[in-house]
């Protein structure tokens, strides 16, 4: 497998969301970006406003409709609430990547194209990922202003200090999906993109007693982008991938996985701006310290105190903690991902703990148990 479409790696990710300007500002106070871009009525677009946040190689746009006529995005949140619209591939050469792929079977959505305006152009193309969810190749090399024609500098000075999270860019990008769904989105990938399966949890892998998930992992030649698609197994209760799809109504982003350089720092200063995290039991960190094969630099004691998680790779070993979800449906959550020494997988020690943990919140939530109609069986 060798790396023939040119990817150099992920570049922005769009949300659709109910208010922009308040999104934005949680954005920066929170996480820790930098609101560098706005374009809306300004700047000559009528019926949405967008702000354009970066910090290091994150790339956030988050967008609102300010116009009954914007169905785009009325129609998206109105059935599946704040979500990732378009996530984006930086290419070398947009036709080429596109062309692959829509020769390879992606449906297109949008043909290549440029934006210009006087301070160059940006080419972009898109294809069809789950639902209501786009894939956008971009090119940016002959555009030297802020993220793509129609935007400008932010419009307000707002006070934006926060303690500063150390994001460094995103390490992957997940999806959840329906039953049987799951093959059918990893051959998209891997046909239409070049990409391959490196990663597959297959039933038994990843549950409790009472739920489970399948989840197949795929990449890009060099590691650049991954992309790993969850589906529901069938179990006692409701798996909390059925609960996404039933919040999100369809399948879509489940997480964005942010890379940091020291996870510990990160947490720390995220927690101080005011993000909530899933909690661990103690009883892993003791599972922990009892584990003769991991030789890792961090003090476990630091690493229960911020509910960090650990797990042994091939090659290194990863270091990861997840958000609660961060709108009103619990739907999307982030994740912050640190890799040690070459570590390139998904922990599947995580990945049960990360399982365990979101089904404790989901009882919570009171929908973990099937509903009667569910139970009953089929005639
Ligand atoms: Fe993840």
């Amino acid at each position: 497998m060798s790396e023939v479409l040119g990817i150099r790696g992920y570049d922005f990710i769009e949300f659709y969301v109910g208010s922009a300007k308040m999104v934005a500002y949680w954005y920066a106070k929170a996480m820790g970006l930098e609101i560098t871009g706005y374009a809306g009525p300004e700047t000559g677009i009528r019926d949405r406003v967008s702000y354009y946040l970066t910090k290091n190689n994150v790339k956030f746009v988050i967008t609102s409709p300010v116009q009954p006529s914007c169905y785009e995005v009325y129609g998206f949140i109105n059935r599946h609430g704040d979500g990732v619209k378009r996530w984006a591939i930086e290419v070398d050469d947009v036709e080429k990547a596109f062309t692959y792929a829509t020769q390879n079977g992606a449906v297109l959505v949008e043909r290549p194209n440029r934006l210009e305006d006087h301070h160059g152009y940006v080419e972009q193309a898109a294809i069809r990922l789950y639902d209501d969810t786009e894939l956008v190749y971009i090119n940016r090399d002959n555009f030297n202003h802020i993220f793509k024609p129609g935007f400008c500098e932010p419009r307000q000075e707002i006070n934006l200090e926060c303690e500063d999270t150390g994001i460094i860019g995103v390490d992957h990008i997940v999806g959840n999906v329906r039953e049987n769904e799951m093959n059918l989105w990893a051959n998209y990938f891997n046909k239409t993109m070049n990409f391959e399966t490196f990663v597959d949890f297959k039933a038994g892998d990843i549950g409790t007693k009472y739920s489970a998930l399948l989840s197949k992992v795929v990449r890009s030649a060099d590691f650049k982008i991954k992309n790993p698609i969850n589906e529901p197994f069938e179990g006692l209760k409701k798996s909390q991938i059925e609960e996404y799809i039933e919040q999100y109504y369809g399948s879509g982003v489940q997480h964005i996985a942010i890379a940091t350089e020291d996870i510990i720092k990160s947490i720390k200063a995220l927690r101080k701006n005011g993000i909530e995290f899933l909690n661990i039991p103690s009883t892993y960190y003791d599972m922990l310290r009892n584990r003769d094969d991991l030789n890792i630099e961090e003090n476990i004691d630091e690493l229960e105190e911020q509910h960090i998680l650990c797990d042994k790779e091939e090659e290194g070993y990863l270091l990861q903690l997840f958000t609660k979800p961060i709108g009103d449906r619990p739907t999307f959550f982030f994740e912050f991902i640190q890799r040690k020494d070459g570590a390139k997988g998904f922990g599947k020690g995580n990945f049960q703990s990360l399982f365990e943990s979101i089904e404790l919140d989901q009882k919570l939530r009171g929908n973990l148990d099937k509903s009667p109609e569910e139970l009953m069986p089929p005639c």
